[in-house]
């Protein structure tokens, strides 16, 4: 039990190796936002917006990120600093009892998942940036066919190899380097952002895509977009995994928590906002229909980056920002599994490292080559390996992990208010949605998303 008891405040000694990690302020704002900021704004958020209804989807999404989204981060925040700990030990050093630790392993169990298919599509967001750069795609390509050419190959698992290198070299440096990265990619990432926003909305017909993602049309509403509208907002806030969780760890005591996760979630939904302003432009000026499916960002979007002028540089702009995008949120997802096994085995940083990242590549390969084909016999029933992880991981632990953090806090967990440092009406607010709103409806997402219950 000695392992667990909680360290006297910021005594520095709640880390193997001695002295504990420590973001600044703006450290953590700028690794949070990172993190949520990924392929699920700009390769899931755009094609589940146009299955879903466009404008009135994004509406959904909105409300869920604020109403139940922020409070679960907030949530998950305060328990990491509370308990200055990984998932392996901070809640069970908040509660007292070991049963919690079973949290830490669903979420290593849950980052590695999500690693291991997110590295590969992460991948195919750095080779299509060298493709476009190198203007080896242009009008006459045959961009489904390029796409599915690729991604039946053994290629990915070199690009997946990249990422897990460039990921875990930043790893190895601590929650400084972690935080070093982040305060150079995550502003490169906005004037990218802008500057490709400007140029899209200047082209002809663009209008269109802008009132398809901005004016709701609520006759497609379903009991279904709601539900996926709040799984999206989990996932894109790195809910469930215990992701938050290790980077609140590392928060300054000082900082207040319920401004950061306002900036957190208001920088993703801001994210997202931008991203449909570039990508359902760009589709409907050259005639793409949106809900394409995963397809839409290497295929539909690249064919219609090239019919620009200078389009190279625009398409390789656009893959630039979606492998910043994506490897930041990798840093986020192996550093869950790295700072467990510090924190469970007393492990140093560098053979945590290590030996995660070799796991994370070994576990990410048969993803990588089952889900163009590559090699056959990677399917079971509907799906692919790489279909299967992504749905144990995004549609069955991420819901189960956020339920775990709202139950934590609104029931187990006394001292949570203090930690997350609210006034008392905004307190009241939060341990409401906390206690019976969260859980029911994380209990619905599970069900739908799981495919026990159609609604
Ligand atoms: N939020 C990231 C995205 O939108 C992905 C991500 C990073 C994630 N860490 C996570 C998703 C933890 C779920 C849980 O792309």
């Amino acid at each position: 039990m000695d392992d667990f008891k909680r360290p006297s405040a910021d005594s520095g000694d709640d880390k193997a190796g001695g002295k504990a990690e420590r973001f600044s302020r703006s450290g953590f704002i700028f690794a949070a936002i990172g993190s949520s900021v990924g392929l699920g704004n700009m390769w899931k958020f755009p094609y589940i917006t146009g299955l879903y209804g466009g404008a009135a989807f994004f509406l959904l999404f909105t409300i869920c990120l604020l109403l139940i989204g922020i409070p679960v981060l907030l949530a998950e925040m305060a328990i990491g600093r509370g308990g200055r700990g990984s998932p392996a030990v901070a809640l069970v050093r908040l509660s007292g009892q070991k049963i919690w630790g079973g949290f830490g392993l669903l979420s290593i169990i849950g980052a590695f998942f999500i690693m291991s298919f997110y590295a590969v599509v992460a991948g195919w967001t750095l080779h299509y940036g060298v493709l476009t750069f190198s203007r080896a795609l242009g009008e006459g390509t045959d961009f489904a066919g390029e796409f599915f050419d690729f991604i039946g190959g053994f290629l990915p698992v070199m690009w997946q190899l990249v990422v897990m290198l460039i990921t875990g070299w930043i790893v190895l440096r601590g929650a400084s380097g972690i935080e070093k990265f982040n305060k150079i990619l995550i502003p490169s990432l906005v004037v990218i952002l802008l500057f490709l926003m400007v140029r899209v909305l200047m082209l002809d017909g663009a209008g269109a895509g802008v009132e398809f993602f901005l004016k709701p049309d609520f006759s497609k509403l379903t009991n279904e977009s709601v539900l996926v509208a709040l799984g999206h907002a989990f996932f894109s806030l790195s809910l469930g995994m215990g992701t938050m969780l290790t980077y609140g760890a590392y928060m300054d005591r000082q900082q207040s928590l319920g401004s950061a996760a306002l900036a957190v979630g208001g920088g993703d939904l801001l994210y997202a906002l931008l991203a449909g302003l570039i990508i359902f432009p760009t589709t409907f000026a050259f005639g793409i229909e949106p809900g394409q499916g995963p397809g839409l960002a290497f295929i539909a979007l690249p064919a219609a980056f090239s019919a620009m002028p200078a389009g190279w540089l625009f398409g390789g702009l656009f893959f630039i920002l979606l492998a910043i995008a994506a490897l930041t949120s990798c840093v986020s997802l192996l550093e869950v599994p790295v700072a467990y096994s510090m924190d469970r085995w007393r492990w140093g940083r560098p053979k945590a490292t290590i030996v995660t990242s070799v796991l994370c590549f070994l576990v990410g390969i048969p993803s990588a080559i089952s889900v163009g084909g590559a090699v056959g016999g990677l399917h079971w029933g509907p799906r692919s390996f790489f279909d299967w992880t992504d749905f144990i991981a995004s549609n069955i632990i991420l819901p189960l992990g956020g339920l775990i953090v709202t139950v934590f806090v609104g029931y187990v967990w006394r001292d949570a208010g203090r930690e997350a440092g609210l006034t008392a009406g905004w307190f009241i607010v939060w341990l409401f949605i906390l206690r019976y709103v969260a859980p029911l409806l994380i209990v619905l997402v599970f069900l739908h998303s799981s495919g026990i219950l159609k609604f």
